[in-house]
């Protein structure tokens, strides 16, 4: 068994078994203010109480995109984002309201979403790729009282259409009449920094709701409480192994839970510096990113290191990457290959985790002081049971397939499904077990080797999509009867998507139909759903009560056998 040791010097959970006996959440909590208080609000425990600690003059962020390059300290945004919490104060917000924020990574984003949850409310982070409809249907579920984002996609929000929604903020300049449109800055200069808005909430309220993606039905919201904060603390230590003096850069946007869990709260909390660049991927873009502000952890995603060992090796080597000691991935399979080219490359190893939205931390993770398998998710956290079990939940030995699962209890699970409890309930139906829908086995030394998600959900570039909501709207286009939606394999992107499609009487296939198309799904919904292949047939495979039945369309792409078709209409 190919095995890669680690290198000497790092320590963090050396002793990984011995942790895994004693651990208990309940110690950790004692880091926080809130076991003297009784008090919590993460975003207090993120940025103020390293003011009140006396690390304020540290950096706490370091931003840049193309256009701009800011630095700001744990003062200053403690001073922002209580202004902020006065803006949403003011503006009618109060505790347990949605309140959403649509827009590119910035320094306002981060401001706004902290500022939010200063004032308890629960934030839903939306990509800045979504359109319309998307976001419609997120504002729309969790009947969202306000939202964040910029003149430039406002016409994205149909604010007509949201009966809840209020007020709209607008960061940016010339802003239109009317809608509840409010400026952003014009509020921010004329709001109070004052501490006492703070509003000190249970462990067990909400501060964020990511919609995410199942193979029916739409997007869930899943809701996340405060209490994730002992959690992601926890693993930013012993995974992320940050200390006092890292630089830290999570590559993934808080439109998506790594971007909040690790992308704000597992450095904030842990008092670390963090990056973050604007804009969107190229190898030199990255390399610069980790060259000029000395990152020494870095935290990214299979697809992210597939096109980086895809660049010409020149692009690395303009680039002083020495101050890099800890490299982490996360999303998808992280092929043994990009683990053996990193190590080749980088000169270290590149740390596998695994976790899920609904899970809201890292659960299964591969630790510095650990040897790494080039293929396996690692082994779980201490305090969190992982098993393999059948569909009566019953623990399958080693090598043998089967659910992941895990013994629900742990600090940063989700909370609930916003709007629907029988979802919710659905993720525990076999014997209480939390069932992640990923298939897997667990070796004889502990470590889960992943092999595919037993639904229809589509990973591609490290997001999650659901084919149902694809589906659903390219039958909105006039010329489609019918769709049904898969994952494609593909070596860069994991997979990408693919949509069988049958057409409407009077409509004619060709190469011009399949990117008119294509255009109709990326502006109405997002440019990461839109199917970059479209096979038509005469008709698509269905069962007999007219499901698309996706299992045949995969076995269809991949030539193999497409097994039991008993339920398929003739
Ligand atoms: O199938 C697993 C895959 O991503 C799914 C969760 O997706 P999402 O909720 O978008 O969260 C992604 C980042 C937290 C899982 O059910 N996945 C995540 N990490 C890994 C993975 N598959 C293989 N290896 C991983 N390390």
């Amino acid at each position: 068994m190919e095995v890669i040791s680690p290198k000497m010097g790092n320590y963090n959970l050396a002793n990984y078994e011995e942790t895994r006996k004693f651990f208990h959440w309940d110690e950790v909590k004692k880091v926080f203010s809130w076991s003297k208080t009784g008090n919590i609000n993460i975003a207090y425990e993120a940025i103020d109480r390293h003011v009140e600690e006396g690390r304020g003059d540290k950096q706490a962020l370091l931003y840049s995109d193309a256009h701009r390059e800011e630095t700001y300290t744990f003062s200053e945004l403690k001073t922002l984002t209580n202004k902020a919490a006065h803006m949403f104060s003011k503006l009618g917000v109060t505790k347990g309201d949605r309140v959403f924020i649509f827009m590119p990574r910035s320094p306002e984003l981060y401001v706004a979403l902290l500022g939010a949850i200063k004032v308890g409310a629960v934030v839903g982070p939306l990509f800045e790729a979504f359109m319309k409809d998307a976001v419609k249907s997120r504002l729309e579920d969790s009947a969202a009282k306000m939202i964040v984002t910029t003149p430039d996609l406002i016409t994205r929000v149909p604010v007509e259409e949201l009966p809840h929604l209020e007020t709209v903020i607008l960061v940016g300049e010339n802003i239109p009449d009317g809608h509840g449109y409010r400026s952003y800055y014009d509020e921010m200069n004329i709001a109070s920094d004052r501490d006492e808005i703070i509003q000190w909430v249970d462990l067990e309220d909400g501060y964020v709701l990511h919609y995410t993606s199942g193979s029916t039905g739409k997007p869930k919201g899943v809701y996340h409480v405060h209490h994730a904060m002992i959690q992601q603390y926890q693993t930013a230590n012993w995974v992320l192994d940050l200390k006092e003096d890292d630089i830290y850069w999570c590559t993934a946007d808080p439109g998506w839970v790594t971007g909040t869990s690790y992308g704000i709260f597992g450095p904030w909390l842990s008092g670390v510096t963090n990056v973050v660049r604007g804009g969107r991927f190229s190898p030199d873009d990255w390399y610069q990113t980790l060259e000029k502000n000395k990152v020494t952890v870095w935290y990214s995603a299979p697809t992210a290191f597939r096109m980086l060992m895809g660049a010409d090796p020149a692009i690395l080597k303009k680039y002083d990457l020495s101050s890099v000691r800890h490299i982490l991935s996360v999303g998808e399979p992280l092929n043994p290959e990009v683990v053996r080219w990193g190590y080749e490359v980088y000169q270290h190893r590149i740390h596998d985790t695994w976790w899920m939205t609904e899970t809201g931390a890292m659960l299964i993770c591969n630790y510095l002081a650990e040897p790494i398998k080039p293929g396996s998710m690692g082994k779980p956290l201490p305090g969190i049971e992982a098993a393999i079990i059948n569909d009566h939940g019953e623990e399958l030995p080693p090598y043998r397939m089967g659910h992941l699962a895990i013994k629900p209890g742990w600090p940063a699970m989700m909370r609930k499904i916003w709007n629907n409890d029988q979802k919710y309930n659905e993720y525990f139906a076999i014997s209480g077990w939390y069932v992640s829908g990923d298939t897997a086995y667990k070796d004889e030394d502990g470590y889960f080797w992943f092999q595919g998600r037993n639904d229809d959900v589509i990973m591609t570039s490290g997001e999650r999509v659901g084919p149902f909501e694809i589906e659903s709207k390219l039958v909105e286009h006039p010329a489609v009867a019918e769709a049904g939606v898969i994952g494609k394999p593909d070596e860069i992107r994991g997979q990408i998507i693919k949509a069988f499609i049958s057409l409407r009487e009077g409509y004619e296939y060709s190469e011009e139909l399949a990117k008119d198309i294509q255009a109709f799904i990326k502006t109405e919904l997002s440019a990461h759903a839109v199917p970059r292949e479209i096979e038509c047939r005469d008709k698509l495979p269905k069962t007999r009560s007219g499901k698309i039945m996706r299992r045949v369309l995969k076995a269809w792409e991949l030539n193999e056998p497409a097994g039991d078709l008993s339920t398929m209409e003739d």
